[in-house]
């Protein structure tokens, strides 16, 4: 069955706050401190996604392989136009055991198109300097570095690096196809 991406329900909740934990356990290991990773839970950060839901109507989104989420995006008008952009993706996630399938990249352009829809003409996104693979999938989808900032993620200092997208008229609107 084809994957398909669609607006985030309640009912979803659960489901999203899993794959966001394990996630943040999976890729953030080693770059942030151990026990800020062992401390992070699911019924925190579901009570989070529902209240988003209820609060930015529209800005969670989900894809599916076969009826299974295996991953989420959040995306919307930036707050006071942040660096001087119109849209922002909030956070990014694919399941863990479901990588490199062609779904972020799916996810990605999901957003690019909702963010045009409602009148974006340009985006970004913050995202930690060490997290290599995430700045190596941003990069190819021809992010450019605009800024950067120190963050603390559990009393650790962190570097955070903002992609941003000029024109998302000119991003190819063709979507991958996911591998088996
Ligand atoms: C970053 C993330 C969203 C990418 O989603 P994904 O479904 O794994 O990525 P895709 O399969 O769509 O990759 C598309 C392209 O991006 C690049 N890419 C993706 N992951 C990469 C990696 N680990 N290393 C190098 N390049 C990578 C590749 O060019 C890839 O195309 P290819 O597989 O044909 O070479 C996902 O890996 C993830 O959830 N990571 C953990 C959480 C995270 O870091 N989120 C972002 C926080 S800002």
């Amino acid at each position: 069955m084809q994957s398909i991406i669609r607006q985030a329900q309640p009912i979803d909740a659960q489901k999203i706050a899993e794959i966001h934990v394990a996630s943040w356990q999976t890729a953030f290991c080693g770059i942030m401190p151990d026990n800020f990773l062992e401390q992070q839970e699911t019924e925190t950060r579901k009570i989070g996604w529902l209240k988003n839901m209820v609060e930015y109507p529209g800005n969670l989104s989900v894809i599916e392989d076969n009826a299974k989420i295996v991953g989420f995006v959040c995306n919307g008008l930036t707050e006071s136009k942040q660096l001087g952009f119109d849209g922002q993706v909030f956070g990014i996630h694919v399941d863990p055991t479901a990588k490199r399938r062609g779904y972020g990249y799916q996810l990605m352009l999901a957003s690019f198109n909702r963010l045009q829809s409602l009148g974006c003409k340009n985006a970004f996104l913050w995202t930690l300097e060490k997290n290599i693979p995430a700045r190596n999938f941003y990069e190819k989808l021809g992010g450019k570095i605009v800024a950067q900032e120190l963050k603390d993620f559990g009393g650790r200092e962190l570097i955070e690096i903002a992609y941003g997208w000029d024109r998302l008229d000119l991003i190819p609107k063709t979507q991958n196809t996911p591998r088996p």
